[in-house]
């Protein structure tokens, strides 16, 4: 059987990528990522949906050779112009000019600002339909910022499959399976909500909106840009999407994240864990923001309920890797969470307040000086023993 071979009419021409150190320039990829593009097969005319990175174009284009021998791709259809599915858009046009790029009209601009492609271009609406022959039809939805303005999915009609962009899709580069039945399901899924946190975690609105566009089709089968091809665990990933989207907390557990030059605010950072621990609050997730990284800290963030966070103060300001973790919430609009905060300093304190300002001026916090008073350490155990309590209720 060819694991590639999604329906008689799809088949997966994507790549992956083991070598880039982190997607985006930022985001460490663990297990590499993989850029997903499908060959979808009609009667009359054959489609590529979405594109793969630069890099890989080449070694693509002889894939849709040796796959289409006599045959040449009519279409090729952009859900999503991030340069990770576009960059291989100048390279295909040069084998095949009479292509025709398939997009809505921010597409299409982006396609000319980015690559300067003229020629052959079919702009679509939300709604639209194209067919490729008889039992063969594609519709698209417009999905805006799901995760950039020109975004949209595509839905093959006949066989209820939805090419989904970023959307559902995962860090992760695929190891032979293509679908997730025969995949490191859970792997996957961890990667996902890694991958939401940090990429898509800013548009919660906008994917609650494209969740309602999609609520009326049946969808048997979910062909992201990144990771698996959802078949055996569609209900789970749109579950998963529509929580995170919704900025549910996924468990009663709490995140957290402290910084610390010389192990203090480590040390309270230490007894609120204990303290939390002791009031049967689990799970628990603990990182220095000096070591973790930033995708660790947000996955986290979004997935438990509870979240303290503990910074001394760095010359006037909030230490600074702390900074950047909360000025990641601040951008993605985490709502919903029990957030506590722990300030330190050694003569005026400012880490404690200048994070309230930015997270809520009401929440409940507590500063110490130096390595703490013994009362200073109690005051900790109580916000954390408090948070415990809150969050087992
Ligand atoms: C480079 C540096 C800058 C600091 N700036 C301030 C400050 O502006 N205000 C203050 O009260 N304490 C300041 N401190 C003191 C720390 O906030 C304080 O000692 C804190 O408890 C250290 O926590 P730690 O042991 O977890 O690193 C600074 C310390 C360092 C090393
Ligand atoms: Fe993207
Ligand atoms: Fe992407």
């Amino acid at each position: 059987m060819d694991v590639n071979c999604i329906s008689d009419k799809i088949y997966y021409i994507g790549v992956n990528d083991r070598t880039t150190a982190k997607f985006e320039a930022m985001w460490p990829l663990p297990y590499g990522v993989s850029y997903n593009s499908y060959l979808v097969t009609g009667p009359d005319k054959v489609a590529i949906v979405d594109g793969v990175e630069v890099g890989h174009a080449a070694r693509q284009i002889d894939e849709i050779k040796s796959r289409l021998g006599d045959r040449k791709p009519d279409y090729l259809i952009i859900n999503h112009m991030e340069p990770d599915h576009s960059g291989g858009i100048s390279a295909l046009r040069a084998v095949w000019p009479d292509i025709t790029i398939v997009g809505n009209g921010q597409t299409i601009n982006m396609v000319r600002g980015f690559y300067g492609v003229e020629g052959s271009v079919l702009k679509v609406k939300d709604g639209d339909t194209l067919s490729l022959g008889e039992g063969v039809t594609l519709r698209f939805a417009l999905t805006p910022m799901v995760h950039w303005p020109e975004t949209m999915m595509t839905y093959l009609v006949e066989e209820e499959t939805l090419f989904s962009g970023d959307a559902f899709g995962c860090f992760g580069a695929l190891a032979g399976y293509v679908l997730d039945g025969g995949a490191q399901t859970e792997m996957y899924l961890a990667e996902m909500e890694r991958y939401y946190a940090s990429i898509v975690g800013k548009y919660g609105q906008f994917v609650q909106k494209a969740l309602q566009k999609l609520q009326p089709l049946a969808i048997s089968t979910i062909c992201p840009t990144h990771g698996p091809v959802w078949r055996s665990h569609v209900a789970r990933v749109v579950d998963l999407y529509d929580r995170l989207s919704r900025y549910e907390p996924l468990d009663n557990g709490v995140t957290i994240v402290y910084g610390s030059m010389y192990g203090n605010t480590a040390m309270m950072a230490e007894r609120a864990a204990h303290e939390l621990a002791c009031a049967g609050v689990g799970p628990i997730e603990m990182f220095n923001a000096s070591t973790a990284d930033l995708s660790r800290l947000l996955a986290a963030a979004f997935r438990h309920k509870g979240l303290l966070i503990a910074s001394p103060t760095y010359s006037e300001p909030i230490f600074p890797p702390v900074k950047t973790f909360v000025d990641g919430l601040v951008i993605r609009g985490l709502k919903n969470r029990d957030i506590v905060l722990v300030g330190g300093c050694s003569w005026s304190e400012r880490a404690s307040a200048l994070m309230a300002e930015l997270l809520g001026t009401d929440l409940p916090r507590t500063t110490f000086k130096h390595a703490g008073s013994c009362d200073e350490h109690d005051a900790v155990r109580k916000l954390a023993a408090e948070l415990g309590t809150r969050i087992n209720n």
